[in-house]
């Protein structure tokens, strides 16, 4: 196979650090020549690190994006459509991260596990460009996707818990400036941020981006749409309430879905435990707990995730983690679960990195 040069755009952002982090972890089967990192001009010229070696940041400008085999963009909607037009029309591997072509009936919305039939070179030589969902579709339709093929999808309510690294670095700096500030001066007045409309430390927040004519919010709408286009299922009904919590990294599901058929809840377990990326964590509590109290090790083995899975238990973990299964209550057939997983690697950067992968196998850069 031949040793890729990857670019990657807004490489100093906390996307592009973990496809960073991603591709020196050596998880992904195809070889990199070479990795170029690439973000706005007030970065140029800051060191960042892939494996053992060290990269410096270049300005965003087409002709050094193009020397590139894939680009990874991990920036604003608008650099995207900057950008990738021009590349793609050369034969780049264009993976999208931003919101810019998802909606596009014309680009793939692939999360491999799900819908990768759709990379095949074929399908993407005449315009090699690939959309990556929001970090919370992506784990959402993994998990129903194991539902629909055995028991038949009717209807999904999602409300979801989304960390502040789903903002980007300011929403980090936001969560950490708060909390030292109501430490510092006991102050929990409710303000706006540079980053969210409220205060977030110590609140939750029933709105993510912005608030939509519907009622909806941007964020809400992205769920929907994208779970449908990845399920190819233009019509499922969908509602998605999406919360803003004060975690860092890690975004949780609550997930209720009406099926065609009764759902076997143990079978259910097995199916989602043996799906490629997904882990179940099963309902007991353990009489001696491994994960209660304070972990040193965030990173464990899964089978230290016990009872139920949290959002700092997903940090640093490729797998989606799954749990609470029960049967759902409110309808004839169906079931309710509660899912984790880390929203910087599976929800971004490793989605995206797993495109890449799927496009390697296939022969697409031969
Ligand atoms: N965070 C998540 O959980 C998540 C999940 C899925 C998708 N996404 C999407 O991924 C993208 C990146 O998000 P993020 O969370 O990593 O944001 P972030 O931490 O704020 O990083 C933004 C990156 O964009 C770069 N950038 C800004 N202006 C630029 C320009 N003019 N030219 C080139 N690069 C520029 C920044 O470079 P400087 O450091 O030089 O400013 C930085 O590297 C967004 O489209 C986001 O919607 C994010």
């Amino acid at each position: 196979m031949k040793p890729l040069t990857l670019g990657i755009v807004g490489a100093t952002g906390v996307v592009g650090q973990t496809a960073l982090d991603v591709l020196g972890d050596g998880v992904l089967s195809f070889p990199v020549k070479e990795v170029r990192a690439f973000a706005s001009a007030a970065s140029v010229g800051k060191r960042l690190s892939w494996g053992s070696k060290s990269i410096s940041v270049e300005a965003t400008e087409l002709e050094a994006l193009a020397q590139c085999d894939a680009v990874l963009f991990a920036s604003e909607a608008e650099i995207s459509n900057r950008f990738i037009p021009e590349l793609v029309a050369r034969g780049i591997l264009c993976v999208d991260k931003s919101s810019a072509f998802r909606e596009d009936a014309t680009v793939p919305l692939v999360v491999p596990e799900v819908n990768g039939a759709l990379l095949s070179p074929a399908k993407l030589k005449s315009r090699p460009l690939v959309a990556n969902p929001n970090c919370c579709t992506t784990p959402l339709v993994m998990v129903l996707d194991v539902i629909r093929k055995n028991f038949g999808l009717k209807r999904v309510i999602v409300s979801t818990y989304q960390s502040v690294s789903g903002a980007g670095k300011p929403g980090l700096e936001v969560l950490e400036e708060e909390s030292r500030q109501f430490f510092m001066e006991q102050d929990l007045s409710v303000k706006p941020s540079r980053t969210f409309p409220k205060s977030i430390a110590f609140n939750v927040m029933p709105f993510v981006a912005k608030i939509l004519p519907n009622g909806d919010t941007d964020e809400e709408q992205k769920i929907i749409f994208e779970t449908r286009k990845i399920l190819d299922m233009p019509d499922l009904p969908v509602e998605a309430t999406s919360v803003r919590v004060p975690t860092f990294v890690g975004h949780a599901e609550s997930v209720t879905v009406e099926t065609e058929r009764p759902v076997d809840v143990a079978a259910l377990e097995k199916m989602i435990a043996a799906a490629k990326g997904m882990i179940a964590v099963a309902n007991e509590n353990p009489s001696a707990p491994a994960v209660q109290g304070n972990s040193a090790d965030d990173s464990a083995d899964a089978a230290d995730v016990q009872f139920f899975p949290t959002p700092r238990e997903s940090q640093g973990r490729d797998e989606v983690l799954v749990g609470r299964l029960r049967t759902a209550k409110v309808f004839a057939n169906g079931v309710s679960l509660w899912l984790v997983s880390d929203n910087l690697r599976k929800g971004a950067a490793l989605n995206a990195l797993q495109v890449v992968e799927a496009c390697a196998s296939e022969g697409f850069f031969n």
